[in-house]
């Protein structure tokens, strides 16, 4: 595995494996990578020929009051996972490189990017967007892997590729749980043992908003409530929103007609730990 750290050479060296009809897949991460990241390593040597990994902890997707400076950087164990899982490109730039003085272009989708997550962290979906159109000219992947666990991340990014005609093929990875459902994320390190098991709730509210369909109620709405009501009662837990929403607009459903698959997204406190969760239902 070589590791790149200049946008240029990579963007060489992508310009050249193209040249040599190569397909290329790429994962983009800010490292502090764990088993859902390899999970879309795996995904992409089966579809891809090369693979590229980059990670870039984005200053600009971070608010003032979120966690730049205590995000975690372990350089050396991410860049040996990578090369364990057999990526053949690690592409690792300076944030002087990416954003050097002077910078000043932004990509926003303007209207999901208002909504939900993009709600709570203004600015964050734009700086996603822009990086990962910055990271789509420096990598030139044919195609590229995101995780479903940001799902709402996904939806901006499949936006942004159809709205600015980019010719890489977004491919969503499902969610990798661990067995008593929680969802694999970087931020669980920050949960204590008792958070991490109350945090479970989020699968437990998923498998209820799958039962409640099997009973073929139409009422999004009151399962909405049903399931905060179940975060609510969760010792140390408390819900930041749950919704039923259209999985290209992320525009809220209350009712449904039947037989149309939407998104549950679920945002919640276990203690100071927020986490968030999605599922895709069938109603
Ligand atoms: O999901 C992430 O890790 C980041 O938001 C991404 C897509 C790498 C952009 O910085």
């Amino acid at each position: 595995m070589q590791i790149i750290s200049d946008p240029g050479q990579m963007q060489a060296l992508a310009e050249k494996l193209r040249l040599n009809r190569q397909c290329i897949g790429v994962i983009m991460t800010m490292g502090a990578l764990h088993e859902g990241h390899l999970s879309l390593v795996k995904l992409a040597q089966q579809t891809a020929g090369i693979v590229i990994l980059t990670i870039f902890v984005n200053p600009s997707q971070f608010g003032p009051n979120e966690d730049l400076h205590k995000y975690p950087r372990p350089f050396e164990k991410d860049a040996s996972l990578a090369k364990a899982a057999g990526v053949d490109y690690l592409f690792a730039p300076d944030a002087d490189c990416i954003y050097p003085e002077h910078y000043q272009t932004t990509v926003e989708c303007s209207s999901i990017s208002s909504l939900f997550e993009g709600a709570l962290r203004p600015g964050h979906f734009k700086g996603v967007a822009t990086i990962v159109t910055k990271l789509f000219n420096i990598t030139k992947p044919h195609i590229a892997i995101f995780g479903e666990k940001d799902i709402q991340q996904l939806a901006v990014i499949r936006r942004l590729v159809k709205d600015l005609n980019i010719d890489t093929k977004i491919i969503g990875a499902p969610i990798v749980r661990e067995e008593n459902g929680l969802a694999i994320s970087s931020r669980n390190i920050y949960l204590s043992s008792q958070e991490r098991d109350a945090a479970t709730i989020l699968y437990k509210c998923i498998c209820h908003a799958e039962k409640r369909m099997a009973e073929h109620e139409k009422d999004l709405d009151s399962i909405a409530n049903e399931i905060e009501q179940m975060i609510t009662l969760t010792p140390g837990c408390r819900p930041d929103y749950v919704s039923f929403v259209d999985e290209e607009t992320f525009e809220p459903v209350i009712t449904t007609q039947g037989n149309k698959t939407y998104r549950l997204l679920l945002a919640m406190y276990s203690g100071k730990v927020r986490l968030i969760d999605n599922a895709k239902i069938l109603a």
